[in-house]
């Protein structure tokens, strides 16, 4: 089968589209026939080697993150999808192989399709939806009536990031230039800063709670901007301690690292009287399953920016290395 392999960390030529063995399955896997993969800014940082002190699988690897398709073998254990189950997935992160045409996906981290999605929308949800609704229902713990700031509201996180917080009853604010401002306002977004244009003190008032997709110079202002006692949660911005200990197993080398890199970011975040929060995302079929209810209840819309065919690929990977993508970026296998 054909998948797209990570040969040598670095550039675009790292990487490239080949001839690969089927994968080989577990006992509590899945077989999907991908017929369309969503693309990530994970997928670039992990060719360039920006996740090797997390993840080090042996290359050449078969990338990519999040996948729909059709269920076409189960594994002896599996209890929950039968043979030709329309399904999606964040893949488990250390697995990956979702850009293939067939991928082995543990059946805990998949989910039943929304039945009114095609593959395409559907691949778009697992790991920016997962991402967002992680970080503002669980993290963040969102309620009615709170002033929620989400940075970056145009990209592929941030369009899921907008609409779940309106769903959790929020009064949203969002960062987006003039490219992005009408798609963050046809999400639902409250009020919109033009990031190209004004700083992050004309956001007006105090947050209850932030949510960081920029990092650097973005989410140094956000500490301005929240009201003491408030929280930012960052899936852009530096690890610290707690992302090796709740999302990476508790791995004490990394967390004593992330606490060196992290120690300018807490003591900034501590002066303001904010708590800061790095989260990597974890995949789940569970809350792939509460997203697929809110797009059947027709409460997230699915933003595709664009579609590439699978042969492609590495011209979509160059797309969302641009930054600029408006919602998400998808291949089609067939
Ligand atoms: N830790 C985790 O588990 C996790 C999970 C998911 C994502 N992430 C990270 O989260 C970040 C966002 O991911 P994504 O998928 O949403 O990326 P994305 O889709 O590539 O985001 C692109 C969007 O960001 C906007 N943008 C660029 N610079 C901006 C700025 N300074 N202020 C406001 N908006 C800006 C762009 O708007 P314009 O084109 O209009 O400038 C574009 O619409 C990435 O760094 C990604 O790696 C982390």
């Amino acid at each position: 089968m054909r998948g797209y392999v990570l040969k040598h960390y670095g550039g675009p030529e790292g990487a490239q589209l080949m001839d690969v063995p089927a994968p080989a399955m577990r006992s509590r896997d899945i077989l999907v026939d991908v017929r369309a993969a969503g693309l990530n800014p994970v997928d670039f940082k992990f060719r360039q080697g920006k996740l090797r002190a997390i993840l080090r699988p042996k290359l050449p690897f078969v990338l990519g993150n999040e996948l729909a398709g059709e269920v076409i073998a189960v594994g002896s254990d599996v209890t929950r999808f039968r043979v030709g189950d329309r399904v999606f997935a964040r893949v488990a992160k250390d697995r990956a192989g979702a850009f293939a045409e067939q991928a082995c996906v543990d059946e805990d981290h998949a989910a039943p399709m929304p039945q009114e999605l095609d593959f395409t929308a559907a691949a778009a949800v697992p790991l920016a939806g997962l991402t967002a609704l992680q970080a503002l229902r669980d993290e963040l713990g969102v309620g009615p009536g709170q002033k929620v700031f989400i940075s970056g509201g145009a990209g592929g996180v941030g369009t899921f990031a907008i609409q779940i917080a309106k769903w959790l009853g929020a009064h949203v604010t969002t960062t987006a230039s003039k490219r992005g401002e009408a798609l963050v306002r046809s999400l639902g977004c409250d009020e919109v800063i033009d990031y190209t244009a004004q700083d992050l003190s004309k956001a007006g008032g105090k947050f209850d709670a932030g949510f960081d997709l920029v990092g650097g110079n973005t989410l140094e202002q956000m500490f301005g901007i929240m009201r003491p006692g408030a929280r930012i949660v960052s899936v852009a911005a530096i690890p610290e301690p707690q992302t090796a200990i709740k999302d990476l197993g508790g791995r004490r080398a990394l967390s004593a690292a992330f606490w060196i890199i992290s120690y300018g970011i807490r003591s900034r975040a501590r002066r303001a009287g904010i708590g800061y929060r790095y989260l990597f995302m974890h995949p789940s079929g569970r809350d792939l399953a509460q997203l697929s209810e809110l797009i059947e209840q027709e409460k997230l819309k699915i933003i595709v920016d664009k579609t590439y065919p699978f042969a492609r690929i590495s011209e979509a990977l160059a797309y969302v290395e641009s930054g600029h993508a408006k919602g998400k970026v998808v291949v089609m296998m067939g």
